[in-house]
């Protein structure tokens, strides 16, 4: 079996790291928003062992990075004016704009899409990676497909040990939910993931945004997904999640009339409410605080595992800001089962 490095940060770490990704290797990297699975976006053989590597749908498109605003024009045609007036307000951050796709790009890290999501990541040592390659990187989160996005180099090493040659542990991210993803193709600019930028911050630059309704409700069976990642079960821990839409004293009176008969019960809540439970809790940030909770929020998915809950009442975000990213990834963790009491 491959042994799997898990590394510290220093300048031959990088180097080592830029040397794999130019010889047409993967290796996960940290970003600001959560770990990438990095590999050359312009090697398709390298890009399929991502793929491969993740168990990830051959339909389900790449998000490629870059370290400078002007590689932009090398990997997209036809930028619209208001790309770079996002570029100017947001990058390097956790922003993803889908653009119309140059041919330089491989055909798989879009899954055949004639659209590219480019990110100008801000983590310093995601920068420092791409420039010493010199390569723009096709990344998604460095999780096995369907399991909770990874924000802690120990959760790559969870999901990976054995199976990609490295590991650049660069600590904890410190968004903690993935990027926005930001379509610009129709007549108003539409938010297809919620992320780090929030709708409310795209507005302030560009007047206007919608948000795609698949970010808050399931697709229906047969409707084609603006985002293929749209229609994947995703973020999910073993458990049953369900969200419990309602007050605090609701919440613990609901959860503690029902966990008796119910095995495997355990709580997501947020900081100082775990004594009010009868069962065991785990929580992510504090009730105000939506990117506390962004930070948390992956970890405490991966904790509930660990406890083997079976079934999990979670506290329900805010749907605004950061609020609407974290409601996001929590409502498709539960499936979109989300109770009002
Ligand atoms: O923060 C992030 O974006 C992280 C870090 C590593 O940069 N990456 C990430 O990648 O979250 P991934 O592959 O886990 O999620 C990318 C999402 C998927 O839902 C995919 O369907 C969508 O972006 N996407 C990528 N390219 C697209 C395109 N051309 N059109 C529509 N959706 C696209
Ligand atoms: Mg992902």
């Amino acid at each position: 079996m491959l042994k799997t490095d898990l590394n510290p940060i220093n300048t031959a770490a990088v180097a080592r790291t830029a040397e794999i990704l130019r010889a047409g290797g993967v290796a996960a990297i940290p970003t600001e928003t959560v770990y990438g699975l990095a590999a050359n976006a312009l090697d398709s053989a390298a890009v399929s062992k991502i793929f491969k590597a993740k168990g990830r749908p051959e339909d389900n498109p790449l998000i490629v990075h870059i370290a400078q605003i002007d590689w932009l024009s090398r990997y997209a045609l036809d930028i619209p004016e208001s790309a770079y007036k996002l570029a100017e307000a947001f990058w390097p951050g956790p922003l993803t704009i889908l653009l119309k796709k140059s041919p330089v790009i491989p055909r798989n890290v879009t899954a055949g899409m004639d659209s590219v999501g480019i990110r100008f990541p801000s983590h310093p040592v995601a920068q420092a990676v791409i420039k010493a390659a010199g390569i723009p990187l096709a990344a998604p989160s460095a999780n096995i497909s369907g399991s909770p996005s990874p924000t802690k180099a120990a959760h790559v090493l969870h999901d990976f040990d054995g199976k990609i040659d490295m590991i650049l542990d660069g600590g904890d991210c410190s968004v903690g939910v993935e990027s926005t993803v930001l379509s610009l193709f129709g007549k108003v600019p539409c938010v297809l993931r919620p992320g780090g930028v929030t709708p409310e911050q795209i507005a302030s630059v560009l007047g206007d945004v919608e948000v795609d309704p698949a970010v808050t409700h399931p697709l229906a069976g047969d409707a084609k997904p603006a985002s293929p990642g749209m229609k994947y079960k995703h973020y999910a821990p073993k458990a049953n999640v369900i969200i419990l839409n309602g007050s605090l004293p609701d919440f613990a009176a609901y959860v503690n009339a029902h966990a008796p008969g119910t095995e495997g019960c355990a709580v997501l809540c947020y900081e100082g409410e775990q004594e009010l439970f009868r069962v065991p809790s785990v929580c992510y940030g504090t009730e105000k605080d939506s990117s506390a909770q962004a930070r948390d929020l992956f970890d405490s998915l991966r904790m509930l595992d660990k406890m083997n809950a079976k079934v999990v009442y979670a506290r329900c975000p805010e749907k605004s800001g950061v609020g609407l990213a974290v409601y996001n990834r929590l409502l498709r963790a539960a499936g979109f089962e989300e109770i009002k009491i």
